[in-house]
């Protein structure tokens, strides 16, 4: 690097003739590079400078490089055969794992080498990252990722989304160096694929009269008065007095975008889900299901007949035509949630039982599983299902993606023996999921190499993914605003080895990425207001003061119940409070976009009197109901399954299946004070403390947090807390200490 005289002479030079420099420590990389040496002076892109690629399979990525920089620039760089060239990209294969990269960026040049062709793009989006203006910070680094599947799972049956959509996806998500797109095309609601064998599929099956899940649509437009939830009329069709709505991918179309995403150096997974999730086809084709029994079943839709070897060969013809557009190695069979009845009634499914030997439905399900994968392998492919492959037998060569987090099992299970799997819970890494302000966070410190696996086992983890089903997402707009920023969170926590994660630095650096991401024109959500709790304490007066991530953000609110619109009182800083008071606030993007409207109580209060007891010991008293529903206050008239005791607020480790659980004791607090309650649980949870309920968190949900205050004199206050779950839930609870930093509310205040 240059000398410090030469480079202040240089700055100072710089600055006179007008050329654009950048204040220092601006670099601002997601997800963080393993290694990276700042200089001080920058690279200046001009029109007409050109690009080498130093190999001919690297052109595809030098013309990619050439539209990432016209694209922020409005510079037209040209791709050259030269030797000479300012900016070159090159294969290095003594870099260390596949996917890795080195960038020099000096003053006079811009170096890209990969291990691959994948190292050279991740490389570019590390340089489409550091470019601000038209300059680029003189940087070396060298990087790998940790996990070789970074991926991102798109529906696009639910609604159907266009090529350019697509591409749009496909451009972000090369942007945080994702480079598994998992690609969810066929479900009960849409067949999106033109099969040329079977045109019915796309002719009718593509198309749909208006559904619950469009109503749900509609009803959350008018709810939220949000426009990204507005069916969009050019996914329309008008036959006779009906309106149709959908729309499907061409044989030349799939083609286009898998050019797109291989130039992108992402790999497109198709997913033809089967043998349930199989409506669209079915619905034309029924003699692909058990002989007069097409329709719904008690949860899903019914599935494809594997008795029939008609059915079969039905499926393979699909698969056949899908492999020809498809050149990667995995394909993803589906194989979720499969309503089984119709086989148990089925002839032919009864004959294939047995003269296969099958005792189960479960194993004719593994049995058309294996059948499948047979064709794949035989085809040159590797197949992927979700988890439910697991049950009746995995085969050697099968890939899961783990997405039933009430079957924690299948990871331990599949990678012992000695299969892969590719995580994706379906809590946090569900970006359906409506975001909140612990979303991010869950998803950033996630470990997917998962405790209490062998080495051999996490081998065999080979990533992550995040899915988006589209149930209730009509537009872009709407798939941005649920992607992003989760999605940054995301592409470092599968990047990054756990050691080098660090949430705070994350966070430093988010602000450059929103700005990024406005730059890019993405409807991402602006991150949560903090300096409050859903429910606040205070005694005598409190100051309020907000605080987000985005830097100058509008906020507006209201205290009269109403939703903040943008002619609502501005916040333009701290706000005493000194009576009770209820907000709502709402933030603004530049363009007028509001987010979701947040409330938050602030209560004027007293101490709570603490109570005298006798004290037995330390921990709560846990009380097990053998319980169905989803109300907390239902729980304790159900049948008792078991007494325990639990050391935190936590479900014991006897309790599972139908939970009902009832917590009780007291809080034994320290000194006066305003005490936080920060409460998650998977399902529904509520709290009362001396007889006042301070949280309510009840209702079926995934894991939710709700954070509560309340005044407490020294020493012992009654507790109850309700909880139920089905499926294998959270219940924890937490709260600051002095330093702000969030923990579990400590064991030495619990009693009973
Ligand atoms: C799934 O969410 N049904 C895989
Ligand atoms: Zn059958």
């Amino acid at each position: 690097m240059l000398n410090k005289k030469i480079r202040v002479c240089l700055l100072v030079a710089l600055i006179m003739i007008g050329i654009p420099t950048m204040a220092k420590n601006t670099v601002s990389i997601v997800p963080k590079p393993l290694s990276m040496e700042e200089g001080s002076g920058v690279f200046n892109l001009k029109s007409g400078q050109t690009i080498t690629a130093t190999a001919a399979s690297l052109r595809p990525a030098a013309e990619y490089l050439q539209q990432v920089i016209g694209a922020a620039t409005g510079y037209s760089l040209k791709v050259s055969n030269s030797k000479s060239s300012v900016i070159q990209i090159s294969l290095d294969s003594s870099l260390p794992k596949a996917g890795a990269y080195r960038l020099k960026v000096t003053a006079k040049s811009i170096k890209i080498e990969g291990k691959d062709y994948q190292g050279v793009i991740v490389g570019i989006a590390t340089l489409r990252q550091l470019l601000q203006g038209r300059a680029i910070p003189e940087v070396k680094i060298e990087d790998s990722p940790a996990l070789p599947w970074r991926g991102f799972m798109l529906d696009s049956s639910r609604h159907f989304w266009s090529k350019a959509e697509v591409k749009r996806v496909l451009d972000l998500m090369a942007l945080y160096k994702l480079n598994k797109f998992h690609w969810h095309l066929t479900d009960d609601q849409g067949w999106r694929i033109e099969i040329k064998k079977y045109p019915l599929l796309t002719e009718k099956g593509a198309w749909r009269h208006f559904n619950n899940q469009d109503r749900d649509c509609q009803k959350f437009e008018q709810k939220y008065e949000n426009s990204d939830f507005h069916l969009p009329e050019a996914k329309m069709q008008i036959q006779g007095t009906d309106t149709l709505y959908g729309g499907f991918y061409t044989q030349n179309d799939i083609r286009e975008v898998v050019a797109y995403a291989t130039q992108r150096g992402i790999d497109i997974i198709p997913e033809i889900d089967m043998p349930g999730h199989f409506m669209a086809a079915i619905s034309n084709y029924p003699d692909v299901a058990c002989s007069g029994m097409v329709g719904w079943g008690t949860t899903f839709s019914s599935p494809i007949c594997p008795g029939k070897d008609s059915s079969l060969e039905f499926c393979k013809n699909v698969y056949r035509e899908v492999m020809q557009l498809f050149p990667y190695q995995y394909i993803h069979l589906g194989a979720d949630e499969v309503e089984k009845t119709n086989w148990k009634k089925c002839p032919d499914c009864q004959r294939r039982m047995k003269e296969q030997g099958l005792n189960t439905p479960e194993q004719l399900q593994a049995w058309f599983v294996h059948n499948m994968e047979k064709f794949f392998n035989e085809n040159g492919r590797r197949m992927i299902g979700w988890d439910e492959i697991l049950e009746g037998g995995l085969s050697k060569t099968a890939t899961i993606t783990w997405w039933r987090t009430w079957a924690p099992n299948a990871v331990p299970q599949a990678t012992a023996q000695g299969n892969q799997a590719i995580l994706c819970p379906n809590g946090a890494f569900y970006l359906d999921n409506w975001e909140d302000k612990n979303s991010m966070s869950t998803l950033y410190n996630y470990n997917p190499l998962l405790e209490g696996l062998s080495d051999a086992q996490k081998q065999n983890i080979i990533g992550a993914q995040c899915n988006l089903w589209t149930e209730s997402v009509p537009t872009i707009k709407r798939v941005e605003y649920l992607l992003f920023p989760r999605l940054v969170a995301f592409s470092e926590m599968v990047w990054l080895p756990a050691e080098k994660k660090n949430e705070k630095n994350f966070l430093n650096r988010l602000p450059a990425q929103l700005k990024l991401l406005e730059a890019e024109k993405v409807n991402y959500r602006v991150p949560d207001l903090g300096g409050f709790y859903e429910t606040n304490a205070f005694i005598g007066s409190k100051t309020l003061n907000l605080t987000c991530l985005k830097p100058n953000v509008e906020i507006r609110y209201t205290t009269d119940g109403k939703n903040p619109t943008r002619s609502s009182a501005l916040y333009n800083g701290p706000i005493t409070i000194d009576h009770s008071t209820d907000y709502i606030f709402r933030t603004f993007r530049a363009d007028g976009t509001p987010s979701e409207a947040v409330k938050a109580k602030f209560i004027k209060m007293d101490y709570s009197p603490a109570t005298p007891a006798t004290i037995q010991g330390s921990g709560l008293k846990a009380t097990w109901h053998e319980y169905v529903g989803e109300r907390c206050r239902e729980i304790e008239a159900a049948p008792v399954n078991g007494e325990y005791q639990v050391s935190t607020v936590s479900i014991p480790k006897e309790v599972k299946g139908n939970i009902g659980l009832v917590l009780t004791g007291y809080l034994d607090v320290p000194a006066d004070g305003i005490y936080t309650f920060a409460l998650l649980s998977d399902d529904g949870s509520t709290m009362e403390v001396d007889g006042q309920l301070i949280l309510d968190n009840d209702g079926g949900h995934s894991p939710k947090e709700i954070t509560s205050q309340m005044a407490l004199s020294k020493g012992l206050h009654p507790v109850k807390i309700l909880y139920f779950d089905h499926n294998g839930g959270t219940l924890k609870m937490s709260t600051y200490n002095d330093k702000g930093d969030k923990i579990e509310w400590p064991a030495e205040w619990l009693k009973h």
